[in-house]
């Protein structure tokens, strides 16, 4: 089992009191599994790929990745998990400037030690980047930039990719071409893949989807 979770529960203090966001969430994915968690705006759907990556601690529960307890982790521990293990790639691309395309693309897998030039080569190929590896980000439309972020996180083959509404700042065609490319490589590392959205569409092209209620999963 890549991942489980055990009655995640997860609450924020706030000026009208404590806010439950998340009421009890259980659910496991294996290597080579993708998932969509759907769930309106405010649902939790953050909040709970937050505690998965170990960006925030439940109040009680368990968040195990590889049979690790991330809720149990000390903070390097933590980030040699997050380093190694888990892909994160959000709405925003979070690209860095002054950077060329190509020194976004091996930044990280460079940081963690696992870079390895063949998979990269591969992957700028698959991605459509070639032409573009000497840019830099501004230098680029939205769907190329966001094809440089998921390019980043895959360079480091992590286990597990965790992707926050990745296609919230594309238009509908750019964003289905980056979620069908995010698909074929995350089956090419055999990665586990979160996918958040809103788009009941877009979560129709994963093998499972769970959706955020009321702080449940259904
Ligand atoms: N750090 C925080 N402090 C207080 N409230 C928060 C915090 N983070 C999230 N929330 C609240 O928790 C709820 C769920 O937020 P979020 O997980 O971002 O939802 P989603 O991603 O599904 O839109 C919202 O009501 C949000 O305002
Ligand atoms: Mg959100």
């Amino acid at each position: 089992m890549l991942l489980a979770l055990r009655d995640v529960r997860k609450s924020f203090n706030t000026e009208g009191g404590p806010l439950e966001v998340l009421k009890g969430v259980s659910f496991e994915l294996d290597a080579g599994q993708h998932l969509a968690l759907t769930g309106e705006s405010g649902s939790g759907k953050s909040t709970l790929l937050h505690l998965i990556a170990g960006l925030d601690m439940p109040d009680s529960g368990e968040v195990k990745l590889a049979g690790a307890d991330i809720a149990r982790m000390d903070d390097p521990q933590l980030a040699a998990v997050r380093r190694g293990k888990i892909g994160l790639v959000f709405q925003q691309f979070n690209l860095i400037p002054s950077m060329t395309v190509a020194q976004n693309l091996s930044f990280h897998a460079r940081l963690a030690g696992r870079l390895d030039s063949e998979w990269n080569a591969r992957l700028t190929e698959r991605l459509g980047l070639t032409e573009c590896l000497g840019r830099y980000p501004e230098q680029l439309s939205g769907g190329q930039q966001q094809r440089v972020a998921i390019g980043r996180t895959l360079a480091a083959r992590p286990g597990l990719i965790l992707a926050d509404e990745p296609t919230g700042n594309l238009d509908e065609d750019t964003g289905d071409v980056v979620i069908e490319l995010m698909l074929e490589l995350v089956s090419d590392v055999n990665a586990g893949f979160i996918l958040v959205t809103h788009s009941t569409r877009l979560a129709g092209f994963l093998q499972r989807r769970l959706h955020l209620t009321h702080g449940r999963l259904q």
